[in-house]
């Protein structure tokens, strides 16, 4: 397929994009010797597993189905955490986790019985919450006050610990190590007398090791020092935006301008059902004009991208197709005016973007490409009417 005729709304995952992901999550893992999961909340593109599961350890996963997706799909380790279990839902889980990371003592004592008669091993341990945030975002930091993720030291006052043998604690959200370094200290402060009790330790996510900025050598000296203390305990890390970041776009084409104090750019995609963070964090995303995209995830040298309102000539408020008033992506400026059929790109929409769309006002859902290595366009999955009415 040839880029600027592909279908939109449309996701290009790049997967030399991702291949240049997963060499540096790698490299991580063959300096320090932790483990690293993929987190496939955040990326879960089954045509995509091909290139991670040889260099990743398996996966985490947040549910029932995600534990099945990973034990079939994608194979290596399956570790699942959740606010709280269902009983049905953990049954039918069972045969399909190696670890599992409970969220409370009610939770450890209510699925023990199951965990020892499940016929092969399987790791317990707690998410523990050291109550220290550097999240900026309160939406997305377990650390916030009266935050239900994790148990607090305090709860583990006259808890027995038999049985269970690691800890596990998630605190942060696309930061870097420094940030890592100051909650692993919390972690220690609170719970250092506990840790010897465990073999194994669980950093979470949040870590945005594949970003240009983050710091991977102090990464490294972290988890090493880290394991030199506590007599070589095994860390594992589950990353997922990292695994995803900056490996994908997505395409959309202006259905029509309208006007109401400024031009209103009505695209293919909505924001509500296809991107929901830009809405929810909320965030701007980069984007630019898609003439000259070749289908990877890296702009093509000289694109357009939108400016800040009135930097550039020509300011439009990029806007999806639904009911919804807010249904707004944002404001943004070009040296020239948006015309129906032109093309734009979203950039890094691979990760959370892509497991979060829905069909609301019955819109469609954007057709999934990968780009292989040598700059072929596969299509891999186009959604229909089907996809619709299948769920509702
Ligand atoms: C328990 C847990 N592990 C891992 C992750 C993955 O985080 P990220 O995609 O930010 O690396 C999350 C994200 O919410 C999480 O809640």
């Amino acid at each position: 397929m040839i880029p600027h005729t592909i279908p939109t709304p449309a996701f290009v995952v790049d997967a030399a994009a991702l291949d240049r992901n997963v060499a540096i999550l790698a490299r991580v893992k063959a300096r320090t010797g932790c483990k690293i999961l993929l987190a496939l909340k955040a990326f879960s593109m089954v045509a995509a597993f091909d290139r991670l599961r040889a260099r990743l350890d398996g996966v985490c996963a947040s549910s029932l189905h995600e534990a099945r997706l990973g034990r079939e799909a994608f194979g290596g380790e399956v570790h699942a955490f959740a606010a709280a279990f269902s009983e049905p839902d953990f049954q039918e889980m069972l045969p399909l986790i190696d670890h599992v990371t409970f969220n409370s003592f009610r939770q450890w004592r209510q699925f023990r019985p199951l965990i020892e008669a499940a016929g092969h091993p399987i790791a317990a341990g707690l998410r523990i919450n050291p109550e220290h945030s550097e999240g900026h975002t309160a939406l997305y930091d377990p650390c916030a006050p009266r935050s239900r993720l994790g148990i607090r030291r305090e709860a583990f006052e006259g808890e027995a610990l038999d049985g269970l043998t690691g800890l596990h604690f998630h605190c942060l959200c696309e930061q870097n190590a420094d940030v890592l370094e100051r909650t692993l200290a919390a972690v220690e402060a609170r719970f250092g007398d506990l840790i010897p009790r465990f073999t194994w330790m669980n950093f979470g996510g949040g870590h945005h090791i594949t970003r240009a900025d983050y710091d991977v050598d102090r990464l490294c000296r972290i988890i090493t020092d880290f394991r030199a203390r506590h007599a070589g305990m095994p860390v594992t890390l589950e990353p997922g935006e990292a695994v995803a970041l900056n490996t994908g776009v997505l395409v959309a084409t202006v259905l029509d301008v309208v006007v109401n104090e400024i031009p209103i750019a009505i695209l293919d995609v909505s924001c509500t059902c296809h991107m929901p963070d830009v809405l929810e964090m909320p965030y701007r995303p980069r984007v630019y004009r898609g003439e000259a995209w070749d289908g990877s995830a890296v702009a093509p040298a000289g694109a357009e991208f939108g400016g800040e309102p009135g930097e550039k000539s020509f300011t439009v408020r990029l806007a999806g197709p639904s009911c919804l008033a807010g249904d707004c992506i944002g404001d943004y400026s070009f040296a020239s005016p948006l015309r129906p059929g032109d093309r734009l790109v979203f950039e890094d929409m691979a990760h959370y973007t892509m497991v979060k769309t829905n069909t609301f006002n019955g819109i469609n859902l954007p057709s999934i490409l990968l780009r292989q290595p040598d700059g072929t366009l596969t299509l891999v999955r186009r959604f229909g009417y089907d996809d619709f009415t299948s769920r509702l």
